[in-house]
C-alpha cells in the first residue's frame, strides 16, 4: 500500500498535534491546579455590599461584609496608611483567619482590597505587624518601590471553630512573611509559608500558641526587632530577636509579666509635662492587648522598665498597634472595639475597629501616663457645628439642646458639677457625674435594659450577659472642672476624660429613634463652661 508523502505528512502532524496538546496539558496541570481559587479568595463576592445599612457605624471601621477582630500590620507608605485586620471571609462569626486588608489617605475613609493573606496549607493567618522595608533588607525591592513586609503567626488548631480547612496533625504556631513589591496591591509569601521564626518549643509554651509578633526598625541599633508573647501558657513570657536581613532571626532577651498577655507593642513616645507642653523627651512604652503598660527604656535587645505596670483599657478594646513609618512624629493606635454584636441587627458585617488616636505621655510626678487622643483628620467629618453659650445652667443647656438630634457627633463638654452628681443623655446612654467618688460612669442604653431584669435572671442568663457593666472613669473633676471629649457613632461610644488620660470605650447600638442630647435636671447649680457639638457624615461613599 503505498502512502503518500501527503497522508505521512498529515498523519504526522495530527500525531504531533496530539502529542504537543497531551505535553501542554501535563504542563498545565500544576499551573491550573495553582490557579484554582481558594474559597478564601472571595472580596469580589462583597462588592454587592455597600455601607447604606442604618447600623453600620459612619465613621469606624467596618469590613463590608463578615467579621473582623484585631487590626494587624498598620503601617504608612507612600501617601498611603495600610490597614490590615483579622478577618473571616467566610461568615460573621470568627475564624477562618485571613488577613483583610484597606487603604486610606487619612485613616477616616477607608476603600477596602482583596483580602491580602489567606488561610494556606492547614492553617490560618493569625495577627502580625507590617513595615516598610526602606533599605531592601528583604532583597526583594522592584525599582524605587519599596517592599511592604508583613510579619504574621501560622496557627494551626484541632479546635472546629478554627475554620474549615481539614485539621492538622501537628499543633504549634510559627512566625512567617509575606511581602509586597507593588505597594500593597498582591501579596507573596515568602518561602511559601514557612517559618521565617519558627515555633520556640514546647518548652517555653506546652500549648504552642505563641503569637502576634511585633516588628519595627530600630534606628539606633540599626536591626530590625521582633517582639513577641510566647503564648497562653508560657506564664506571661514576651521574647526580643534582632534581625539584619528580615529572614534570620538572633535571640536578644526575654521578659516575663504576670500581666503579659497577646499582640505586643513597643512604641517610643512624646512625653509632655503636666501643664500639656512636649517637653522634647521620649519614652519607650510596651503594651500588651489588654492596653497594660510600663514605661522605660529599650536599648536594642531588652526593654528596661522604669514604672510600675499600669492600665489604659476602659470598656470593650483588645489588641490595638500603632502605625509603623508614620509620616509625622504622631504615634497613631487603632484597635478592636470588642462586642460589637451587629450580629443582633442581622448586619452583614461583625465587629467594627476604634477610630484611631494618638498617644503620648504625661509625666506627674516620677510616674509618665499614658494619654490617647483622636486624630484631628476627624474634622474632614464635619457637617453642621453647634456652639451653646458659654457658662450657662442646665436648663439652658437643655434649651440649646432641643433642636440637635444626629446618629454621629463630636462632642466636646466641659463643666462644673458643683459636688453633685450629674447626668447627660446620649441617644439612650447616660454618662453620670457621681460626686461620692469623683468618677464619670457610662451606663449604656442595652445594660441599663438588662440591668432591670437582672434579679429575675437565672445564672445561665445572667452569665451571657458577663461582659456588660457601667464602666468608669476616674478622677473625673480636677478643681472642680470636667473636661471630655465624645465620640459617638451607631455602634460606639469613646470617652476621653482630661485630655485622654483616662479613656473610655464602649461597643453599643444606639436605637435609630434615640438621637437626643440633654442634662437631668437633678443637679440646676451645675455649670455647663462649654459645649461643641460636631455633627459627622459618613466616611463611606
Ligand atoms: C487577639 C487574638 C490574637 C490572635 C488573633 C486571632 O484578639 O486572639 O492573639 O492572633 O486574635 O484572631
Amino acid at each position: 500500500m503505498a502512502i503518500s508523502m501527503n497522508s505521512i505528512s498529515r498523519h504526522t502532524s495530527r500525531w504531533s498535534c496530539l502529542l504537543i496538546a497531551f505535553s501542554c496539558t501535563l504542563l498545565l496541570v500544576p499551573f491550573l491546579t495553582a490557579l484554582e481559587k481558594s474559597p478564601f479568595d472571595n472580596y469580589s463576592s462583597y462588592l454587592g455590599t455597600n455601607y447604606d445599612q442604618e447600623y453600620r457605624p459612619k465613621f469606624h471601621f467596618t469590613s463590608r461584609k463578615n467579621w473582623i477582630n484585631d487590626p494587624n500590620g498598620l503601617l504608612y507608605y507612600d501617601g498611603e496608611y495600610h490597614l490590615f485586620f483579622q478577618h473571616n471571609p467566610l461568615g460573621t462569626g470568627w475564624g477562618n483567619m485571613t488577613w483583610g486588608h484597606a487603604i486610606s489617605t487619612d485613616m477616616v475613609h477607608w476603600q477596602q482590597m482583596e483580602h491580602a493573606i489567606l488561610p494556606y496549607g492547614n492553617g490560618y493567618v493569625f495577627s502580625g505587624t507590617g513595615v516598610v522595608d526602606h533599605n531592601n533588607s528583604l532583597g526583594v525591592q522592584k525599582g524605587d518601590t519599596k517592599t511592604l513586609v508583613l510579619l504574621y503567626s501560622y496557627a494551626v488548631d484541632i479546635r472546629k471553630n478554627f475554620g474549615i480547612l481539614p485539621p492538622p496533625a501537628e499543633t504549634c504556631y510559627y512566625q512567617g512573611i509575606a511581602y509586597s513589591t507593588d505597594k500593597g496591591r498582591t501579596f507573596t509569601l515568602l518561602n511559601d509559608g514557612a517559618p521565617v521564626i519558627p515555633n520556640q518549643g514546647k518548652t517555653v509554651d506546652p500549648k504552642g500558641t505563641e503569637r502576634d509578633p511585633k516588628l519595627f526598625w530600630h534606628e539606633e541599633s540599626k536591626k530590625w526587632i521582633t517582639i513577641l508573647w510566647l503564648g497562653e501558657t508560657s506564664k506571661g513570657k514576651v521574647r526580643f530577636f534582632t534581625s539584619d536581613n528580615l529572614r534570620d532571626w538572633a535571640f536578644a532577651s526575654d521578659m516575663q509579666r504576670p500581666w503579659a498577655h497577646e499582640c505586643f507593642d513597643l512604641v517610643h513616645l512624646d512625653v509632655y509635662d503636666d501643664k500639656g507642653k512636649k517637653s522634647g523627651n521620649k519614652k519607650w512604652l510596651i503594651y500588651d492587648g489588654n492596653l497594660d503598660y510600663e514605661v522605660g527604656n529599650f536599648d536594642g535587645k531588652a526593654f528596661h522598665s522604669q514604672q510600675k505596670v499600669r492600665n489604659h483599657k476602659i470598656g470593650h478594646w483588645n489588641a490595638a498597634q500603632t502605625f509603623n513609618n508614620s509620616p509625622d512624629d504622631r504615634t497613631v493606635i487603632m484597635g478592636w472595639l470588642v462586642q460589637g454584636c451587629f450580629y443582633r441587627k442581622r448586619m452583614p458585617f461583625a465587629e467594627q475597629l476604634s477610630f484611631p488616636t494618638t498617644m503620648h505621655l504625661r509625666k506627674q510626678g516620677a510616674d509618665h501616663l499614658l494619654c490617647r487622643w483622636p486624630v484631628d483628620e476627624i474634622k474632614s467629618l464635619y457637617t453642621k457645628t453647634h456652639t451653646l453659650p458659654k457658662n450657662i445652667k442646665v436648663e439652658k443647656a437643655n434649651q440649646n439642646l432641643k433642636d440637635i438630634s444626629a446618629d454621629a457627633m463630636d462632642i466636646t463638654l466641659s463643666f462644673e458639677p458643683k459636688a453633685k452628681d450629674l447626668v447627660f443623655h446620649m441617644r439612650g446612654s447616660t454618662l453620670t457625674y457621681q460626686a461620692k467618688d469623683n468618677k464619670l460612669s457610662f451606663l449604656s442604653a442595652s445594660y441599663a435594659q438588662i440591668q432591670k431584669r437582672l434579679a429575675e435572671m437565672n445564672e445561665k442568663e445572667r452569665k451571657r450577659h458577663r461582659g456588660k457593666k457601667n464602666f468608669l472613669l476616674p478622677d473625673a473633676a480636677i478643681d472642680g472642672v470636667v473636661n471630655v471629649r465624645i465620640l459617638i457613632d451607631r455602634g460606639s461610644f469613646e470617652i476621653f476624660l482630661n485630655g485622654g488620660v483616662s479613656v473610655l470605650t464602649q461597643s453599643e447600638i444606639s436605637e435609630l429613634d434615640q438621637l437626643s442630647l440633654f442634662f437631668s435636671h437633678n443637679n440646676t447649680n451645675a455649670i455647663i463652661n462649654e459645649l461643641i457639638i460636631h455633627e459627622l457624615e459618613s466616611s463611606w461613599k
